[in-house]
Order: C-alpha cells, then sequence, then structure tokens
C-alpha cells in the first residue's frame, strides 16, 4: 500500500496528564499554531506549525482551518445500540423505566434487518457528536452485535461492543440462558474479538438480571480469552441496590456479588457507581476496574449525583459515558456540561481540563487503550476531530471573549454540542463532515 501522509494545521490540544495527579498546567498540551502530521492512519508528529512544517516535504497535502480547535477523538465508555430508538422517553426512575420503555424497544433486535438500520444510525449519530471510540451494549441478540460491528468494521473504528446476557427477571421475548449466553457471545469473540479495531466485552445487564450460574460463565469467558472487556452497570438507583441486596442476601453488598464472580479486573467497566461506598471504590481501584460516569443518565433518571472526589482519592480509573437511551444525547461535549453540574451541586468544581481528560484519555485509560487512542501523541491511532469556533452565531460571540484556551475550551463545553463537530476523522480518514 502507498504510504499517504497528510498534515492538518490549526489550534491544536489534547491531555497528557490526570490533572488530579500532575496538576492542572501539566496535563496538556496545546499548539496555537499547531500541526498534526498523519501517516497510514497513525499520528506520525505533532507539534508547533513553525517547528514541523520546515521537516515536512514541499508537496505534502495539509489542510489549514481557521477558527477552530483539533482535539482527539471523545470516548464514551457506556452507552446503548438497542436504546437509540428510545431515547428521552418520559418519566420514570430506573426499574419502571426498563420494564415499559427499554425492554420493548430492544425487542425489535430480534430481526437482524432492524438492528442494520439503527446500527447504522447509531455509527452516524456517535460520529457527528465527535465519539470514535465507544464502549456498547447490544441487546440480548447476538444479531444486534453482528450488525454493530459490521458497520463499525467498514469504517475501520476503534469499537468495543457486547451481546447482553440476561437470562432472569426480564419479559420472557429478551431473556437466553445461562448456557445459550454463553454460547453465544463465544460465538461474537471468535468472529470479532481483535479483528481490526475491534474488541469484545462479555456483558451482564446487571446483577438482578443473571442468575448465579450466568455470572459464573460470565467470568468464565473472561478467564478463557485475553484482552476481553466485561461491562454491566452496579450502584445506579437506590431501589436497584435494595433489590440486589434480596436476590443476593449471602453477598455483604452490590460489588460483592461481581467481585464473587470473578468480573471486576483491568478491562472491566461498571456504569454509574452513584451509590458507592468508599471501601467499594477502594476495592474496585485494586483490581484497576474503572467506572463509567454518566451524569446526563443519572440526572435523567433521577439516580443521584456521583461522587467524583471519592474515586478520584482511591485513583479509580473513570470514564465518561453518554449511557444513551438512559442519557438524553450522544453528545460527549453536553454530558461534560451535565458532569460540571454534577460537581456544582456536591460543591466541587470540574475543571475543563479534567473534563477533556475525562472525555478523551481517562476513558482511554479506562479502556486500557491508551497507547492507541485519547491523545495525539506520534505513534497512536489518528482518530480526531476539528471542532468548530464558529458553528453556532452564540458560540462564535462567546468565543471572541474568550481571554485562553482555559476559557475557550469550558465554552465549548458547556455551549457545544453536535453542531460544533465540523469533522470527525478515524484511522486518518474523513468519517464525518457537518
Ligand atoms: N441497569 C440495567 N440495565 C440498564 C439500562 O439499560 N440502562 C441503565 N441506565 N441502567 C441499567
Ligand atoms: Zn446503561
Amino acid at each position: 500500500m502507498p504510504l499517504t501522509r497528510k498534515a492538518y494545521r490549526a489550534a491544536i490540544l489534547h491531555s497528557i496528564a490526570d490533572p488530579a495527579e500532575v496538576g492542572i498546567e501539566a496535563s496538556y498540551e496545546y499548539f496555537e499554531d499547531g500541526l498534526l502530521v498523519v501517516d497510514n492512519g497513525q499520528i506520525s508528529a505533532l507539534g508547533h506549525a513553525s517547528d514541523l512544517l520546515p521537516t515536512l516535504p514541499t508537496d505534502i497535502e495539509i489542510t489549514h482551518y481557521q477558527d477552530a480547535l483539533i482535539t482527539p477523538g471523545l470516548i464514551d465508555t457506556h452507552i446503548h445500540l438497542p436504546q437509540t430508538g428510545m431515547v428521552g422517553a418520559f418519566g420514570e426512575q430506573l426499574l419502571d423505566w426498563l420494564n415499559t420503555y427499554t425492554f420493548p424497544c430492544e425487542r425489535q433486535f430480534a430481526d437482524k434487518a432492524h438492528a442494520d438500520e439503527v446500527a447504522d444510525i447509531f455509527i452516524k449519530e456517535l460520529l457527528r457528536n465527535g465519539t470514535t471510540t465507544a464502549l456498547v451494549f447490544g441487546s440480548v441478540h447476538p444479531q444486534s452485535v453482528n450488525s454493530f460491528f459490521e458497520a463499525a468494521e467498514q469504517l475501520d473504528l476503534r469499537m468495543i461492543a457486547g451481546k447482553v446476557m440476561m437470562d432472569r427477571n426480564a419479559p420472557d421475548y429478551l431473556t437466553d440462558t445461562a448456557e445459550s449466553s454463553y454460547v453465544e457471545s463465544k460465538a461474537l469473540i471468535e468472529r470479532w474479538h481483535g479483528k481490526g479495531r475491534l474488541h469484545y466485552a462479555v456483558t451482564p445487564r446487571f446483577a438482578p438480571t443473571s442468575t448465579p450460574e450466568q455470572l459464573t460463565l460470565a467470568g468464565q469467558l473472561l478467564s478463557e480469552y485475553p484482552d476481553l472487556y466485561m461491562q454491566t452497570h452496579i450502584s445506579e438507583n437506590l431501589k436497584e441496590v435494595e433489590w440486589v441486596k434480596e436476590l443476593f442476601p449471602e453477598r455483604k453488598g452490590y460489588l460483592e456479588v461481581y467481585d464473587h464472580y470473578k468480573l471486576l479486573g483491568e478491562r472491566s467497566v461498571f456504569a454509574h457507581g452513584v451509590h458507592l461506598c468508599d471501601d467499594e471504590c477502594a476495592r474496585l481501584a485494586e483490581t484497576g476496574s474503572a467506572i463509567a460516569f454518566c451524569p446526563t443518565s443519572n440526572f435523567f433518571l433521577g439516580s443521584g449525583l456521583f461522587n467524583l472526589p471519592m474515586a478520584e482519592k482511591h485513583k479509580l480509573n473513570v470514564g465518561l459515558g453518554t449511557d444513551v437511551g438512559g442519557g438524553t444525547s450522544f453528545s460527549l461535549l453536553q454530558t461534560l456540561n451535565e458532569a460540571y453540574k454534577v460537581m456544582q451541586l456536591q460543591g466541587a468544581r470540574l475543571s475543563p481540563f479534567k473534563s477533556l481528560y475525562l472525555a478523551t484519555l481517562g476513558g482511554a485509560r479506562a479502556l486500557r487503550l491508551e497507547d492507541k487512542i485519547g491523545t495525539l501523541k506520534p505513534g497512536t491511532d489518528a482518530d480526531f476531530l476539528v471542532l468548530d469556533y464558529n458553528a453556532t452565531p452564540l458560540l462564535s460571540y462567546r468565543l471572541k471573549q474568550a481571554n485562553n484556551i482555559a476559557e475557550t475550551l469550558f465554552v465549548l463545553m458547556t455551549l457545544g454540542d453536535d453542531r460544533t463537530v465540523l469533522q470527525t476523522y478515524a484511522a486518518g480518514n474523513l468519517v464525518h463532515q457537518r
């Protein structure tokens, strides 16, 4: 294959460390007039345009953006493909919401043609919003994952997904069995895990909808293949937490259920964790597990406020999740807008650089992919965005009053959404143009 080399010139910003560990100033790199060089789908150089331009061949194709910011692609560590058709459903908290809206919507994925149609809509929506990697729940039907990976593979996206395992406390039309969930997950792993930039996640929905036998087999799958992911939900809603105590009276708490079935580990991502206690955060951190912080969903479903400072105290990996359809937006910029309010309501602040970290490098670390995505470091995948300072009249006017990159970044996160994403690149290919 001939070498394809291209360069992109604009203001460039990326996160290089967690502000909680190194302080804000050491957590990012910003190039006011920067250059990003891409070779065959990977970043080969990043720096000031004035330093890099003399090192490049004179005939290299350079795209020059005015009033724009290049950032890494955003990383969504928790989202549901089959809930695309019921996002923004009125009025219930988690358990009623699942029964009333979610399960009937997920049922439609029994039909492969429906799964194909929604996978296409879903991936377009991710890319329109600047999300280049997501950790995705399918439905209980294996074809939901096949449709998603088939569409992601065509665009050479780095994506992680799994078929939901759910063998009790759900309608008959939407349950598998411990045995069938094991066999079907295994077939999907064999077909997709490690193919191109795709990875598989073993996906027990949450403790209430799996029997002990099914949780045992989920743990067994994780032990049978290297580098598999595990995704589930934990401690999102108080009624849910009480229900888990009733269903597993022999376990001390929610986390201990998952711990008992060997579901904690470096590639395990637990969504929500709103009602976790100190000891549970410590145990998650000790095992290298991560939390997906889903502020939009936690507001919308009335679940509560995630305690980010407690997670930081334990050095627990935290990524950001939209949790569509519990969350109401595919936009991680809008999700950061809500995250800021979650912190405000707890008397704390979320700096724009910590927000940038959560949506990029923090997410990559939660997924153990920080050597491949989440920054613009040379040697990583060329998954990046061009954000448009003039996306809306208000944004354009407001950003003219901004005095520095911190203020610009914060306003992009409070006013920004899908309209702000001018272009999305994955593996060096243009995959979305506004
Ligand atoms: N807990 C179990 N299933 C779900 C789901 O689909 N969405 C959310 N937000 N929480 C869950
Ligand atoms: Zn969820």
